[in-house]
């Protein structure tokens, strides 16, 4: 496929096929991905749990915040919720580092799901302590970033940014979910 439709398709997606559950290698193979990514003075200071089974899925969940644009949405329904977590973490090294580290690590894990068919939803609105709990973390090991992984059930469309310029992403009465982008002529602000 084309890099530019692969980036096009791989919209956040907030809901799943709950029952498909991700395999273990697909979540290793998601990590994999991710640990071969730049990273700022190659600190390499991201650590990953991955949650599968069914029981871990449940304890995370209500760690999690979901579409803060759509406030009487309150995230996906049983039936819906993702097929597997990918929890960034931080262990040693520089925080501000590692947050951008942890950007190009997620994109990378986005990118690479949606090669297989796959969609994720990252989300920095979660509890830290709850998370940490959950996952039990060994001190000194913190969560930055988690992300959500299925196999999707939602339609995701970009389209332009309208005219009142809201960037917000909105739903039909379908739930069709619609995401506005600038234009590339809007924020390429020359080429010298
Ligand atoms: C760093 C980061 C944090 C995000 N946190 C959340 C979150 O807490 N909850 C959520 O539902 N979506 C979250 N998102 C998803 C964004 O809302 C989404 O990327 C944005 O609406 C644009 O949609 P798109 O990814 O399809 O382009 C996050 C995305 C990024 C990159």
């Amino acid at each position: 496929m084309d890099f530019l439709e692969l980036v096009k398709e791989a919209r956040t997606c907030r809901r799943f096929d709950e029952a498909a559950e991700l395999s273990e290698e697909c979540l290793s193979w998601l990590v994999d991905c991710a640990r071969l990514t730049p990273c700022a003075k190659n600190q390499q200071a991201l650590r990953y749990v991955a949650l599968k089974s069914a029981e871990a899925r449940a304890a995370l969940f209500p760690c999690l915040g979901w579409a803060g644009a759509l406030p009487e949405w309150k995230g996906p329904k049983e039936g819906e919720r993702p097929g597997g977590y990918l929890v960034v973490c931080l262990e040693g090294g520089s925080r501000e580092l590692a947050r951008i580290d942890m950007g190009i690590a997620g994109q990378t894990i986005q990118l690479a799901a949606q090669s297989r068919g796959l969609a994720a939803c990252m989300i920095l609105s979660f509890n830290a302590e709850k998370v940490a709990r959950v996952l039990e973390l060994p001190e000194g090991v913190e969560p930055l970033l988690v992300i959500a992984l299925g196999k999707p059930v939602e339609v995701r469309r970009i389209v332009p940014v309208p005219a009142d310029g809201s960037l917000k992403y909105w739903r039909d009465e379908e739930q069709v979910h619609y995401v506005p982008k600038r234009a590339l002529s809007d924020i390429l602000l020359g080429i010298k």
